[in-house]
Parts: C-alpha cells; sequence; structure tokens
C-alpha cells in the first residue's frame, strides 16, 4: 500500500514506540504518588513537556496535555470564553472540532462570526479586525489547512486582536512537525496540536496556553494539569507525543524541503498527464506535504475508492467528514461548487513516503482516471 493520507493519520514513528512500549512494561506507577515509580512517572511527563514547548518555541508551564486536537480546541475555545455573554470568530475553513465547538456556543447564547476565505482558501487580517466587537472575547484562526494546505496569516491576525486585548487561539494540529512554529512570533494566546498527526500515538495533544491567559477547566476532579484537565495521565500517550515533537523538531527542515518535492513532483505529474485536473490552493503559502487535486466530471469518492483498490491510500477531506457524504466545506467556503467540491481529492505526504511511491502514485490515479472515464463514455 502507498499510504498517502497523513493529515488523516500518521503512522507511529518507531523511535516513539521504543519509547512509549519503555512505559507499558509494567514499572511505572501513578505520575501524582510520592513513591519512587510514581515519580519515575512523573518524570516522563516533564521532560515530554519540555520536548513539546521546545517545538513551538513555548515554556514548559505553558503546555497542557490532553486526549487530542478535538479536546486542545475545545478546551481552548469554551474555557476562554467564560460565564458572561461573549462574542467569538472564527474562519469557514476550520476543522470541525473548531466549529463544532463555536456553533454549540452559539447556542447557548453566545454570538459566532464565522469569516469568509478567498478563492485560495485565505483569510483577510483586516477583515478580523472589523469584525472585532467590544465584547469579542476570543479568535479562532487555523494555522494550516486539513484539506487544501492553506496556511492563514495568524501573526497579521495577531496583530488586530493583541491591540484589542483579545485572546487568539490557533488550532495548529496539522501544521505542528510539518512547518516551523514560534508562538511568540505568531503572537497566539492558546495553541492545538494532536499526536498522532506528527508521527506521535492517536488519543494524545497539547493545549499551549499563554502565561497569564485566563482558561476555565472543561472537567472538574483531581489535580493533574494544574485542575485544568483533570484526570491520571497517560504516562505513554504523553511519553510518545513528546517524542514525536523531539523528532519533527530535529527533522523539521528535512522533511518539509524532501515532502515538498515529492508533493511537487506529483502534483507536476498529474496535471501533465491527466486532463481536467487542477490543484486547488496552489497560489497560497501551504503546507509542504499536502495536495489538492480536483478532477473534472469525477466523483472524487469513487476515485478514492478506485484508488484504495489500486493500492493507494488517498482520502477525499477530513477523515471525520468522510461519512457525511458531504463535500468539502472547505472547498464550498473558497467558492467551488458542489460539483467541483465533490470532484476532489486529498493526497497528503508523510516522512515514509518515497520518490518511487509519488511516481507511482501520479501512474495509479492516471490509470484510475481513465477507467472511470471510460467507464462513463
Ligand atoms: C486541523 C485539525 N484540527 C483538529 C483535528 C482533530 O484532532 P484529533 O483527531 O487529535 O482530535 C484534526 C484532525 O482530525 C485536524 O486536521
Amino acid at each position: 500500500l502507498i499510504y498517502l493520507d497523513h493529515n488523516a493519520t500518521t503512522p507511529l514513528d518507531p523511535e516513539v514506540r521504543v519509547e512509549m512500549d519503555r512505559c507499558l512494561d509494567g514499572s511505572l506507577g501513578n505520575p501524582s504518588s510520592l513513591h519512587s515509580a510514581g515519580q519515575a512517572a512523573r518524570r516522563l511527563i516533564d521532560r515530554a513537556r519540555e520536548r513539546v514547548a521546545r517545538l513551538i518555541g513555548a515554556q514548559p508551564d505553558e503546555i497542557l496535555f490532553c486526549s487530542g486536537g478535538t479536546e486542545a480546541n475545545n478546551l481552548a475555545i469554551a474555557g476562554t470564553l467564560g460565564a458572561r455573554p461573549a462574542h467569538l470568530i472564527t474562519t469557514a475553513v476550520e476543522h470541525q472540532a473548531v466549529l463544532n465547538p463555536c456553533r454549540h456556543l452559539e447556542q447557548s447564547g453566545a454570538a459566532l462570526t464565522v469569516l469568509p476565505v478567498d478563492g485560495e482558501g485565505l483569510l483577510d487580517p483586516a477583515a478580523v479586525g472589523s469584525a472585532l466587537r467590544p465584547a469579542t472575547r476570543l479568535v479562532s484562526v487555523m494555522l494550516a489547512n486539513n484539506d487544501v494546505g492553506t496556511l492563514q496569516p495568524v501573526a497579521a491576525v495577531a496583530t488586530q486582536t493583541r491591540a484589542r486585548g483579545v485572546l487568539l487561539h490557533s488550532d495548529a494540529a496539522q501544521a505542528a512537525g510539518k512547518i516551523r512554529i514560534d508562538v511568540a512570533a505568531l503572537g497566539v494566546d492558546l495553541l492545538s496540536i494532536a499526536g498522532h498527526k506528527l508521527h506521535g500515538p492517536q488519543g494524545s495533544g497539547a493545549l499551549y496556553v499563554r502565561r497569564g491567559t485566563r482558561l476555565d477547566p472543561l472537567l472538574f476532579g483531581g489535580h493533574q494539569e494544574r485542575g485544568l484537565r483533570p484526570g491520571t495521565e497517560s504516562v505513554a500517550a504523553i511519553t510518545g507525543l513528546g517524542k514525536a515533537c523531539e523528532l519533527a523538531a530535529a527533522r523539521l527542515a528535512e522533511d518539509a524541503r524532501r515532502l515538498a518535492a515529492l508533493r511537487n513532483a506529483f502534483e507536476e505529474g498529474v496535471l501533465a498527464r491527466i486532463a481536467g485536473a487542477a490543484v486547488n490552493s496552489s497560489h497560497a503559502p501551504r503546507l509542504p506535504n499536502t495536495s489538492s487535486v480536483s478532477f473534472e466530471g469525477l466523483d472524487g469518492e469513487a476515485l478514492a475508492i478506485n484508488l484504495d483498490l489500486l493500492e493507494v491510500a488517498v482520502s477525499t477531506g477530513a477523515a471525520c467528514s468522510t461519512a457525511t457524504r458531504e463535500p468539502s466545506h472547505v472547498l464550498l467556503a473558497m467558492g467551488r461548487t458542489p460539483e467541483q467540491a465533490r470532484s476532489s481529492i486529498r493526497v497528503s505526504f508523510g516522512r515514509g513516503n518515497t520518490a518511487e511511491q509519488a511516481a507511482r502514485a501520479v501512474d495509479r490515479v492516471e490509470q484510475a482516471v481513465q477507467l472511470m472515464r471510460r467507464g462513463a463514455a
């Protein structure tokens, strides 16, 4: 199988697995226990916190561990809104894990503004400035889009929010490990990371919370994670996330260069050989690994299924939206018609892919498209 769906999830890095395995040998206690078995677990969590912080230029005490990107986003959004009626702003191309908590809060009485994007999927930072109100508490703008890879101008948005004393959250689930992140340069107050998008374990994640940012917990229980995310920590998952962040930091430049070369070779091959193919967001700054391609007149889902039969794994967009069979809300927000949006597949490269696989993927896409077009003729 040629696995080209790394934006859905990435294989666990073998070095991550080694460190996680050591956590599962039965020698570790509860990290809150005073005895040596507990303290050994605590030290692993401390080390992981330092590694996660280092990847994004944060301090260790600004990192909260949680179960993944969805929980980090929910905590950032609902945890900063507070009890008073408030206004929040987000964009039309966010992942469901941002849009749905925002909509939920709207149903509970908050005011919500969902800003549009242009044809490349980019937000105009000036639009954030115009949308800010005295009651605005939070702006949430993703760093990198999961469907098309567009990088949003988060630092420029921060200039607007800072000037008005409004908190800024960024969902960096797809960005972390693929592009350099420096929370100070970005100017964000909160930033979400998902372990399984950077060759770490599923069910691991972190929320960066700038020192001094007021955050309320969503869960109530013990004192873990300063009471902001109570519950006994998953030492193995946290250790795996920490190791994945350490590896990502060490390999970032090399991975990005290599993945961009694979992605570009794939796109050049597809565009040269398949009539009616078009790359979405190709003129925007975007992730090095992500390619969203539309094939005129074809059904993207059928194409993805045909490619699976040819042993190439791609997707039609966010894995969690696949079950709904709705066209990508990201492509619709970019002005594509439902038919155009339905004609797209998402190809996302990762650390294990080779140039030979990228070339073979072009052959298989061409083969599948030809088969489908012949079948339809
Ligand atoms: C941009 C983005 N945010 C959030 C998530 C959710 O992360 P998780 O699956 O760790 O809950 C994902 C992936 O599914 C994503 O792509």
